[in-house]
């Protein structure tokens, strides 16, 4: 009886305090951490919740002859709730200090989380700056389909490549595709050495202790797996292609003469590009070859596509039309990958047409009937899952994203003829520019946009299981072939 009194006179007191409390928001911050991971369906813990990413300051300096690293990242974030804490990934390396809004927060690691406690609570819509003192030997991260990524040291220099979750092991950030940021990637090497990254270069100079300094500025968005830093002693040429888009290219020593023939194509692959597709999003493009034996595959890296050695014309074709499909318009999450390499791949198929080569026509029948050498880089197992629905995180790179990707395309051509399928691949470009989209985004973008019902389609080849029958359609007419400016 006394304590049920207690608990009635309580209550309107209780009423006042929390009266109060609102009256006072602009005093009394109501943070709660934000999430660990933004589950992701292939990589659930990729990503943090409640901040968006503006930009990244990296300074990073790295001796090859040590393979050590000490870096700085400052992150300029918006809170998009009220926040205590936040994570941010990083994998390995040791972390010295953090600061948030210039005053010292408490940190601490588990896994590949870093979970930073500002000395204040920070309020939603706040933009706020994050300083991460870092350093260490950086190890790659292995992918569940065992390939490497993140930092990777070679014989004299190192690249780094993220995708899908290699960027945590070079720097902390918000590593999933949906948070795009800006860029500034300021890397210092010993004398003798060059630093490349992506973007432009601002400022190349000599610093103390026979080091040089490279500043590099990325202007338009950008997700964490598209950034790199290359570091050997490249040759370095510069040019501009024919409508003025500077083009920056690092060589290995020695893969020089190999990368020449396609590298002389890349300002003509722009052109392509920038008529088939739109615009060219960037305002720079160029290459970086690696020397052999240090990375096992190629990678679209924003601007600059990272090579395991000299490239031929197809892998440039195919890591530059992904500056428009998978840099500039970025899958919503891994299980998008197929908007990234079935377009990259479809791409490849339009060029050789183009050139007079294989008609798309001819390979989409090609693979039907369990042909396959028609594409150099394919094997027979083009059609073993759906390309949206890899069956595990260990499959997201596998043929059916790419060839069976490339073909869903092929199938819409067919289905609404080339005037509407070029009008939509100019348009999904366009539309989504410096953006991220989904699979369902695309499937309504294509439907609305051509006026056709193409729920065949996607059931059978982009959602459908096993090997799909051949169409029962006339093909649309041949493209009349667009011109290559320049
Ligand atoms: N996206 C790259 C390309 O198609 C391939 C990356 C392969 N990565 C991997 N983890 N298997 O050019
Ligand atoms: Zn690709």
């Amino acid at each position: 009886m006394e304590h049920r009194a207690s608990v009635r006179l309580a209550a309107p007191l209780l009423a006042v305090l929390l009266g109060l409390t609102a009256g006072c928001t602009g005093t009394t911050v109501q943070g709660r951490p934000g999430a660990s991971g933004l589950r992701d369906p292939y990589f659930p813990r990729a990503g943090n919740g409640g901040y968006q990413v503006e930009h990244y300051d990296l300074d990073l300096a790295y001796d090859p002859a040590d393979g050590q690293l000490h870096a700085t990242a400052v992150i300029t974030a918006r809170a998009e709730q009220g926040l205590s804490a936040f994570n941010l990934d990083l994998s390995g390396l040791k972390v010295e200090g953090v600061d948030v809004q210039g005053a010292g927060a408490r940190f601490n690691r588990t896994g590949n989380e870093l979970t930073v406690r500002p000395a204040k609570d920070l309020k939603k819509g706040e933009v706020f700056r994050t300083e991460i003192d870092y350093s260490g030997r950086p190890k790659p991260v292995v992918d569940p389909d065992g390939s490497k990524e993140g930092w990777i040291a070679g014989p004299d220099g190192a690249v780094a490549v993220g995708e899908p979750v290699g960027s945590m092991g070079w720097f902390p950030g918000n590593h999933h595709p949906s948070d795009k940021a800006t860029y500034d990637i300021t890397v210092t090497v010993p004398n003798g050495y060059e630093a490349v990254s992506n973007g432009e270069l601002r400022s190349r100079r000599q610093v103390e202790d026979g080091q040089t300094e490279f500043a590099w500025h990325s202007p338009e968005p950008m997700a964490s797996y598209l950034a790199t830093v290359a570091v050997g002693k490249f040759k370095v040429t510069t040019g501009r292609t024919a409508s003025g888009v500077a083009v920056y290219d690092a060589v290995a020593p020695g893969e020089e003469a190999g990368s020449a023939p396609a590298l002389a194509r890349l300002g003509e692959i722009v052109e392509w590009g920038s008529a088939k597709f739109g615009p060219y999003p960037f305002g720079t493009a160029g290459s970086i070859v690696m020397p052999p034996r240090t990375l096992t595959y190629a990678l679209e890296t924003q601007t600059k596509p990272v090579y395991p050695g000299a490239p031929d014309e197809e892998l440039v074709l195919h890591e530059m039309a992904h500056q428009w499909f998978g840099d500039s318009v970025s899958p919503k999450s891994w299980k998008d990958m197929w908007l990234n390499e079935g377009f990259a791949t479809y791409a490849e198929w339009l060029w050789a047409e183009d050139r007079g080569g294989v008609s798309a026509q001819r390979r989409f029948e090609a693979f039907l009937a369990g042909d396959t050498s028609v594409d150099p880089h394919a094997d027979g197992d083009w059609d073993a899952f759906a390309p949206a629905s890899p069956p595990g995180p260990d499959k997201i790179s596998d043929d059916p994203v790419y060839y069976r990707g490339a073909m869903v395309l092929h199938r819409i051509r067919q289905e609404v003829g080339d005037a509407k399928f070029f009008g939509l691949l100019r348009g999904w470009a366009a539309d989504h520019r410096h953006g991220n989209a989904s699979t369902a985004d695309f499937t309504a973008y294509a439907e609305r946009r051509t006026g056709h019902d193409l729920r065949t389609v996607w059931d059978v080849w982009l959602y459908g299981e096993g090997r799909p029958a051949a169409p029962a359609v006339t093909p649309a007419p041949a493209a009349t072939p667009t011109p290559a400016a320049g």
